[in-house]
């Protein structure tokens, strides 16, 4: 056993994507205010290098939140990884003020990530996944901490470490329709750019995207970019591309504060910010995007020469595929078939679900009337004293905490709320000399 095996961390972090480089810097800022109280935390991230939705780094597009919600700045406008910190250190501060906007390119903010990533690389196993959490085996009395066990990292083989505190931050999951298969011509618009990387452009004829959200909508004009050759098909199930509400009355469901309201609030209230406000993020598309779309549509039709064809009020069924037959079954009241060459799913993602990595210890986690995890305001998941350690969430619970739990407007917050939630749940048990179980904590919902 090595000596990482042997230690008990207080925090392993599963997926060291934005959320969780989030908490180990909260973690990191903790440790210097409170040098006599530090938290050891190690994470784990199942790809080769740091890396933020790489497959759709498309050029052009932008942030969908400002700058001011980095990994750091909600919670310590003083923090040394902003994105302000970020720019003086590369030496664009000026540029980017002159460039005079709030929302920077996923490029520039992708490469903060990674600079802010790069300082915590001792801390961090790359190409190791984690496949499973149990209970230690072993020793005497109940336990108090978790098994991880993770698979790949430096050491290539199946390994396994113990931590106090699990964090749970494993991002969203790409959704294709029911029964349609990515192959090498079917994608979902997760696995973008490296497949088209990949692919052999010269005989493209003919390309379709499906959906109406901002992937789709980016997707679409890329491939119109990029194919000059090729007609290309937007297949979308709404009467036109609906527009992102990012107005400022409606952007408040992202404030820190809004977690409190859908948290607390009743049922009609957690509702309303749903039937409200879905249009601020799902299957919409930032203006910029829905203008330019149409400009080049306009242009074509100006010109007489159309290779943009947009296919409204229509959803893909079925995919039929033989060869480098690529046949997409389109629904619009009645079915009809269109002939493609490689077809893009933009149909969207699950959030993130952790019941197969809780395994058997799902078994102690309280799940709500409709069969969805409980959880704690900090986070935690409620369970019962039978869990020997706390799991937090970051991502998956939109059902508890409200709209803002798959993105990044909060998770310098959350990250901080997780933090202090570890240091002072260890600073009471260690008064107590005993572990709390979850139900006496916090606010089960
Ligand atoms: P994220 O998915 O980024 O990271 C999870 C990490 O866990 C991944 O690196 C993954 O490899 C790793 N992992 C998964 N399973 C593992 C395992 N078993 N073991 C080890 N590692 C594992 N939101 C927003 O607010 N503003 C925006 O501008 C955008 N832009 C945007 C663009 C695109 C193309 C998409 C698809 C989504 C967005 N989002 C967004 C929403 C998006 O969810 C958000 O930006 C972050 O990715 C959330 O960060 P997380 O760290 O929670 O998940
Ligand atoms: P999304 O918003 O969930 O959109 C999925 C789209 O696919 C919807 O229009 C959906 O229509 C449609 N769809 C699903 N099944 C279909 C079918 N069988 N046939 C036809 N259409 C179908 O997903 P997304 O666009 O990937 O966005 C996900 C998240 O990533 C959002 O938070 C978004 O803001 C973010 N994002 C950000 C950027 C950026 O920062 N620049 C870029 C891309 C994505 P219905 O709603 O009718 O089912």
């Amino acid at each position: 056993m090595d000596a990482r095996a042997a230690e008990v961390y207080d925090v392993v972090g599963i997926g060291f994507g934005p959320s969780n480089l989030s908490l180990a810097v909260a973690l990191e800022e903790h440790n210097i205010q409170a040098p006599d109280d530090p938290v050891t935390a190690f994470f784990f991230e199942r790809q080769e290098a740091f890396g933020w939705h790489r497959n759709m780094l498309l050029p052009t597009t932008t942030m969908q939140i400002p700058f001011l919600k980095d990994v750091a700045t909600f919670r310590n406008p003083a923090s040394r990884y902003s994105f302000v910190s970020y720019l003086h250190a590369s030496g664009r501060l000026a540029g980017f003020v002159n460039n005079q906007t709030f929302f920077p390119t996923r490029l520039e903010f992708h490469q903060y990530l990674e600079w802010v990533a790069s300082n915590f690389t001792d801390r961090v196993s790359y190409g190791a996944e984690v496949i499973g959490l149990r209970r230690p085996e072993g020793g005497s009395g109940v336990p108090t901490c978790l098994e991880i066990e993770v698979r790949g990292g430096a050491s290539r083989g199946r390994r396994s470490v113990r931590a106090r505190n699990v964090v749970v931050s494993t991002g969203l999951v790409p959704r294709m329709p029911e029964g349609v298969p990515c192959d090498d011509r079917v994608w979902h618009s997760s696995q973008f750019l490296t497949s088209f990387r990949r692919l052999d452009r010269t005989g493209l004829r003919s390309v379709a995207v499906v959906g109406a959200g901002q992937s789709a909508a980016e997707i679409t004009r890329y491939l119109h970019d990029s194919v000059p050759h090729a007609q290309v098909h937007s297949i979308i199930p709404a009467y036109g591309y609906s527009l992102a509400d990012d107005t400022p009355f409606a952007n408040q469901v992202f404030d820190p504060n809004a977690v409190d309201d859908y948290y607390f609030g009743t049922d009609r209230a957690r509702q309303a910010f749903w039937d409200y406000h879905k249009n601020t993020n799902y299957s919409v598309v930032d203006d910029d995007v829905i203008r330019d779309l149409y400009r080049r549509s306009y242009e074509e039709d100006v010109r007489g020469a159309r290779r943009l064809h947009f296919l409204n009020l229509t959803r893909v069924s079925e995919v039929k595929r033989a060869g480098d037959d690529t046949r997409v079954l389109l629904m619009n009241g009645e079915t009809r078939e269109l002939e493609v060459d490689l077809c893009v799913f933009a149909t969207g993602y699950q959030a993130m679900e952790p019941t197969g990595l809780l395994g058997e210890l799902d078994q102690y986690c309280l799940r709500d009337e409709a069969g969805r995890h409980r959880v704690e305001r900090d986070y935690r998941l409620t369970a019962g004293p039978e869990l020997p350690g706390g799991i937090y969430l970051q991502g998956g619970t939109e059902h508890t905490h409200g709209l803002s739990s798959s993105l990044l407007s909060n998770i310098a917050v959350r990250s901080g709320e997780i933090a202090e939630s570890i240091v002072s749940r260890r600073r009471i048990e260690r008064e107590l000399e005993r572990p709390i179980p979850a139900e006496h904590a916090g606010n089960p919902r």
